[in-house]
């Protein structure tokens, strides 16, 4: 299935000289969103043996991370940015283009032992998932891989990534 063709580009949002890929009128399609969850888990589990845990940030890997989580029999953990989550929070600040951010897991959600695929819609300088990495491999948990619907290649996300199987479906 053509996937790109289900993904909306939108000039100049949120901002002036952003092309922002909008995945919402690939979650509206019901094949479209059907092939793209079987097609992640059929990546995933090739790349990486059997996991305990999906990871996905807020909030675009929440709609990816849990529904894959339940096609490869993991529980699903959400990173939630600062200050969302209800129990006891291990954090990580990281750099955004202008000044930082922060990301959160509960404290008793992960155990050092923990077998993770950290999962997001889209990577694009990295930031996100190599603090997402970062928090989960302080913790001790093995990280197995990342899975991505959407990569923008030209921004060299990957490069900050831990040395695991990153996976993509689409690249821009
Ligand atoms: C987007 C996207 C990724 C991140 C990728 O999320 O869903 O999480 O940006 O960018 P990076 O690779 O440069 O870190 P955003 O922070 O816009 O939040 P949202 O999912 O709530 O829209
Ligand atoms: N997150 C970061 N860059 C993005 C882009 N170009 N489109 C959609 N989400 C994004």
């Amino acid at each position: 299935m053509d996937l790109k063709s289900l993904i909306r580009d939108i000039p100049d949002f949120p901002k002036p000289g952003i092309l922002f890929r909008d995945i919402t009128t690939l979650l509206r399609d019901r094949q479209g969103l059907r092939y793209t969850i079987d097609f992640l888990a059929e990546k995933c589990s090739e790349a990486t043996l059997e996991i305990d845990y999906v990871i996905g940030m807020e909030s675009r890997g929440f709609i990816f991370g849990t529904p894959l989580a339940y096609k490869l029999g993991a529980g699903f953990i959400p990173v939630r940015k600062k200050g969302k989550l209800p129990a006891a929070v291990h954090s990580i600040e990281y750099e955004l283009e202008y000044g930082t951010d922060c990301l959160e897991v509960h404290r008793d959600a992960l155990h050092p032992d923990s077998r993770v695929l950290i999962v997001d819609d889209l990577i694009a300088t990295g930031g996100t998932a190599s603090a997402t990495a970062k928090l989960v491999q302080q913790i001790g948990c093995e990280l197995v891989g990342f899975g991505f619907i959407i990569e923008l290649r030209d921004l060299q996300g990957r490069k900050h990534l831990p040395d695991v199987p990153i996976i993509s479906l689409v690249e821009y």
